[in-house]
């Protein structure tokens, strides 16, 4: 008989445990019959002595496999989702996901909420009017097959091992785990009924993983997961190291969506979602070359589609329609200040972390998984790397709806950025592909 004890000496030992072995934990601590100081004792075991391959991908098909696991063959057409790691002005979802959906894919997109200095879409989508991100499942597919896109939250019924675990590794020192991190992110991410998912693995100050080695170490663990789940997964590395376009904020970042979707978003956004799009339709084989695909995503943003997508998602789902014709009708702060540039020069740095921090500070973050956030205020730059800047010309403007967050904002965004006399060695949009 299995014994949680001899599982957790097992890992202690650095012994291989087997998928039985794995499974009857995850179960077992599911249902309440394993107490937390044992699942405590394995995660913190696991965390000094790692898990092999074949270990990670029976952690990641129990925990999926601890709750429902969607069957969406009903729906007529391809699948795909696309996960990304997280960092600051990270946007992408909201701008690529109606994208591909007006292309015939669905997109059933189950997405979390921001923590530390990074922002979550869930956030980003309740800053309009309305919007519910907590359909159930019945009504998630009624979206989805209505829409090509539904936009929810996790549900208490897909992966409930994995909610546990990770409530316990928080409190436990646990959490930095390549296996338990890869493991926790794909079994929700294996339960949404795709064929195909695109991870979008952040790399710099700004990301969850700073140092290129482990990013590399995360996509490839996680594209080795999917595959052995027996789906299509591609991973692009992406850079993290100042924000990703110019607003941080969720209100602040679902009005630069709703730009771009009509065609003037700011272009390193832009050319991230288009590029994580253009992959998506050719993993779902919609498109049989990325040049094509590339193309085709380009066409359905020109002609509007997309933003008629998100339209209809944010109508189906409760939320105000209006904000894609009149952004004015998203949570506006009261005080805007300008941060000016001190001196000339070019932009060497814009610290990422700091910035993410501010927005923090502001009231748009979370300290704990239960603060509340203020979806008005963030920051919006004005100059990125390597942009000219003359003294005295602003190099952001911070939205605030309360003096002392501000002034605590504005001292923090301050020393983000570094002006110096040349421009620094641009680092690239996208490190690394793998395909
Ligand atoms: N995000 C997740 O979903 N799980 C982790 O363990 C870490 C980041």
């Amino acid at each position: 008989m299995l014994r949680a004890v001899d599982v957790i000496q097992g890992k202690r030992d650095g012994r291989e445990l087997t998928p039985e072995e794995i499974a009857f934990f995850v179960d077992g601590y599911t249902k309440g019959a394993i107490p937390d100081y044992q699942a405590s004792a394995l995660t913190m075991a696991t965390f000094f002595k790692g898990m092999t391959r074949a270990e990670t991908v029976a952690l990641t098909e129990a925990m999926m496999n601890s709750g429902e696991v969607l069957d969406l063959s009903e729906l007529p057409g391809p699948k795909a989702d696309k996960h990304s790691t997280g960092g600051v002005g990270d946007k992408t979802s909201l701008v690529l996901a109606p994208l591909v959906a007006a292309c015939g894919v669905y997109v059933p997109m189950i997405s979390g909420r921001g923590l530390g200095h990074t922002g979550g879409t869930l956030d980003k989508l309740e800053a309009i009017p309305g919007f519910r991100v907590n359909l159930d499942l019945g009504e998630f597919r009624a979206v989805l097959r209505k829409a090509h896109l539904g936009l929810i939250g996790q549900t208490p019924e897909i992966a409930p091992a994995d909610r546990k675990l990770y409530a316990l590794r928080d409190v436990t020192a646990s959490v930095e785990s390549l296996p338990l991190i890869s493991a926790s992110i794909m079994s929700k991410k294996m339960a949404e009924g795709i064929e195909a998912l695109v991870l979008d693995v952040k790399t710099g100050d700004g990301a969850f993983m700073q140092k290129y080695e482990d990013s590399k170490a995360l996509a490839e663990t996680m594209v080795a997961i999917g595959r052995g789940m027996g789906k299509k997964v591609t991973a692009l590395i992406t850079d993290m190291d100042q924000p990703l376009g110019l607003a941080a904020g969720n209100g602040l970042e679902t009005i630069e969506c709703i730009e771009a979707l009509r065609g003037e978003g700011p272009k390193d956004m832009v050319d991230l979602s288009v590029e994580l799009a253009a992959h998506m339709l050719q993993l779902t084989a919609v498109e049989t070359t990325l040049d094509a695909a590339r193309g085709r995503i380009r066409a359905t943003l020109a002609s509007g589609a997309g933003l008629e997508t998100f339209r209809q998602v944010i109508e189906l789902q409760g939320g105000d329609p209006r904000v894609c014709d009149d952004t004015g009708r998203l949570p506006q702060a009261r005080e805007r200040f300008e941060l000016l540039a001190e001196s000339a020069g070019v932009v060497g740095r814009i610290a990422c972390r700091s910035v993410g921090h501010a927005c923090m500070l502001l009231g748009g973050g979370r300290e704990t998984v239960d603060s509340r956030i203020d979806p008005a205020v963030g920051v919006v730059l004005r100059k990125k790397v390597g942009e000219r800047v003359a003294k005295g010309e602003s190099l952001a403007t911070v939205h605030a709806n309360d003096r002392k967050r501000l002034d605590d904002a504005v001292q923090r965004l301050r020393t983000a950025f570094e002006i110096g006399e040349t421009a620094p060695v641009p680092r690239p949009l996208i490190h690394t592909v793998l395909e």
